[in-house]
């Protein structure tokens, strides 16, 4: 009988001696290595659409960090371009995306080409399976539906997403037209990521916080409640992560209502809050170190790691940061902390 990896075991709810870890945006700008490759395409999508080039920098972090965990390299608005809509990323300037605020826009998105058009992640994903390490885990993921909704409504990055939220209170049943699609292509999407090897499953929802509770209920909870249904009917044996950034408040009846694996816990969160949420005893937690403490004082990032190993008691959980490093992170922090946390027992 093969022995269950440290990750799936604990996403689980099996708590081991050893907390698994793994970090959001652990592939990217703080590595000199992945710049190389992404210096070599024609852009930041070329990179998510060659699997070649995108599963050699989802293996990147883990040569240097022995991370339980290797996130899948691609993003979460491949879903729109898989839609039909267009994506693009400029140089410096981050997402542009077509603006999808019309009932003929939202009616035009195009279910059926999901899979053809998101084909080469799923390639990405066998070819990270062929030379990931045999302890590591890979972990598939996608947007939340809200937070997609969040570009295609307002077309860029944004700290408000005003353009959506308006929408949302204008146009309720347009914006739960679009909502039903991008939950729908989630579900193929993911489906897809789990048939060609993926391990367990985060769903990123990073502007879940922008909402009331009322909102967050229909735009963050209900759709992530409808993934999680459909992925345990098809695949039951797979963990699901749920990282509801800002949820705070919202966490409980989040975690209780979708009925993730796993709640994953920001940096604004306490890991105590966070267990208190739990709504059964294998239900699990994942946080929640604040990556600028990553990024910008190590000493502090170090205690702050032990403080939060030592507030999980002996409870199943995975280390990782509340929210995804930043391009500065130094590559020496990023190695104390993941030496202190391989190295710690509880
Ligand atoms: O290492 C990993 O975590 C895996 C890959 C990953 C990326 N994006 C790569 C990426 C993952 C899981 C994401 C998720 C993602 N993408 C989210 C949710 C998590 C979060 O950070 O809140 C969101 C909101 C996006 C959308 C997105 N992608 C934005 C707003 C930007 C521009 C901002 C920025 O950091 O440049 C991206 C680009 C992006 N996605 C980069 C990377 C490595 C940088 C692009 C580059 O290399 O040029």
């Amino acid at each position: 009988m093969s022995k269950e990896k440290i990750l799936i075991a604990a996403l689980k709810g099996i708590a081991g001696e050893r907390v698994p870890f793994w970090f959001m945006r652990q592939a990217g700008r703080y590595l000199p290595e992945y710049k190389r490759v992404r210096a070599s395409t024609k852009g930041f999508l070329d990179l998510c659409f060659t699997p070649e080039k995108a599963a050699e920098v989802t293996l990147q972090p883990l040569r240097r960090f022995h991370m339980d965990g290797a996130i899948l390299f691609s993003d979460i608005l491949v879903i729109p371009h898989g839609l039909g809509a267009n994506v693009a990323f400029a140089e410096g300037e981050g997402p542009i995306v077509e603006v999808c605020d019309t009932r003929e826009k939202i009616m035009a998105l195009d279910l059926s080409t999901v899979r053809t058009k998101l084909a080469p992640v799923a390639e990405t994903v066998r070819l990270v399976k062929e030379s990931l390490p045999e302890e590591a885990t890979l972990i598939g993921f996608a947007g939340g539906p809200w937070t997609v909704a969040c570009y295609m409504l307002q077309g860029r990055s944004g700290k408000e997403f005003a353009a959506a939220r308006a929408f949302a209170i204008r146009e309720p049943r347009l914006m739960q037209r679009l909502i039903d699609t991008l939950t729908e292509a989630t579900i193929d999407y993911l489906r897809m990521q789990i048939d060609a090897g993926a391990e367990a499953i985060q769903i990123f929802d990073s502007w879940a916080g922008l909402l009331t509770p009322d909102q967050f209920a229909l735009w963050v909870t209900a759709p992530t409640q409808k993934i999680v249904e459909a992925l345990n009917k098809s695949h039951p044996h797979i963990p699901i992560i749920g990282f509801a950034k800002g949820a705070a408040l919202q966490l409980k009846p989040y975690a209780q209502q979708t009925g993730v694996n796993c709640i994953g816990v920001d940096q604004q969160t306490s890991m105590e809050f966070a267990l208190h949420c739990r709504t059964n005893p294998l239900q699990t937690v994942q946080g929640n170190l604040d990556p600028l403490l990553m990024a910008f004082d190590r000493d502090e990032a170090l205690r702050q790691t032990e403080a939060i190993l030592k507030s999980l008691g002996n409870m199943p959980a995975v280390f990782n940061v509340g929210h995804g490093f930043i391009p500065e992170t130094p590559i020496e922090n990023v190695e104390a902390v993941s030496e202190f946390v391989r190295a710690w027992r509880r």
